[in-house]
């Protein structure tokens, strides 16, 4: 079932909800991102305000790749944009670990230079590094996300999800801790979806430091993830391990069915 179908379904038959404020004794040091009681609005022109985030509070550990799902229009971009600091929050706190990087849902608009090893390195050009540490960086950036083999390749020439692939090694290259992902998969073949997946994933599985949080509406990618973030209408209304929040999902998905077949 595609989650979308979710967004008008009462939640009163569920189970009861993680409670998603921090505590004090996991606080910011442990945690790779933070948000606390984070409100966004906007104003139209007729100066109505127009809330699209609703008091939302998350944590993220250190090494974790997590997911945060919803239907379209609930606000995980603007959340996303929230946490990279594209976008300001109209009231509450950001924490993220730096450096960090927003990967673009399409690929076209992140990749910029011609061949794959080239645009890697694109973004070392700012830390002064030696020709032989910028390769050793690219290398290892490309090994993690498994396309050591396309180097000298020309970006035109790779599809959508080798695109993202690359456009995470350039994240990876910059030692970037935080990597967000929005909807990388929508454009992809599930071949594609499956290869950026694990690329995130062995990216992460390489290496303590660096934490992911990963937007999709389709709920199998959950299989990949350490813990989800569930919203709705602006709001985060569960926040926990994957499996915990694959079940909340399932259970919300069955009382669905029950109901329209009621
Ligand atoms: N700049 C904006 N102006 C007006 N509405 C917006 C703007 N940005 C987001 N929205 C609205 O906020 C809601 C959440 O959007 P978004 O974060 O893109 O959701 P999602 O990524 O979950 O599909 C949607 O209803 C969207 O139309
Ligand atoms: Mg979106």
């Amino acid at each position: 079932m595609n989650i979308n179908s979710l967004s008008n379904f009462s939640a009163t038959l569920l189970p009861p909800l993680f409670s998603t404020a921090p505590t004090r004794s996991n606080v910011t040091e442990k945690n790779a991102i933070e948000g606390r009681n984070l409100n966004f609005s906007i104003k139209t022109r007729q100066a109505k305000v127009i809330p699209i985030l609703r008091d939302c509070s998350l944590r993220i550990p250190c090494g974790q790749f997590w997911m945060l799902l919803g239907p379209n229009g609930c606000g995980k971009s603007t959340l996303l944009k929230v946490l990279a600091g594209l976008l300001t929050p109209t009231s509450g706190t950001v924490y993220v670990q730096r450096p960090k990087s927003f990967v673009f849902q399409n690929p076209d608009h992140q990749v910029v230079l011609p061949t794959v090893e080239a645009d890697v390195a694109f973004g070392l050009g700012k830390f002064n590094l030696t020709p032989d540490k910028v390769r050793s960086r690219v290398s290892r950036a490309l090994a993690a996300v498994g396309m050591s083999d396309y180097m000298q390749r020309s970006v035109q020439t790779l599809s959508g999800g080798q695109k993202q692939r690359v456009a995470i090694a350039g994240a990876l290259a910059e030692a970037c801790k935080v990597l967000l992902l929005d909807e990388l998969t929508t454009f992809l073949d599930e071949n594609d979806q499956v290869g950026v997946i694990k690329a995130v994933r062995n990216s992460l599985d390489g290496s303590e430091e660096v934490s992911a949080l990963w937007v999709t509406h389709r709920l199998e990618e959950l299989a990949y993830a350490d813990g989800a973030i569930y919203m709705e209408d602006g709001k985060v209304v569960m926040h926990g391990d994957a499996a915990t929040v694959m079940n909340f999902i399932e259970a919300k998905q069955s009382a669905y069915i029950k109901q329209i077949n009621s």
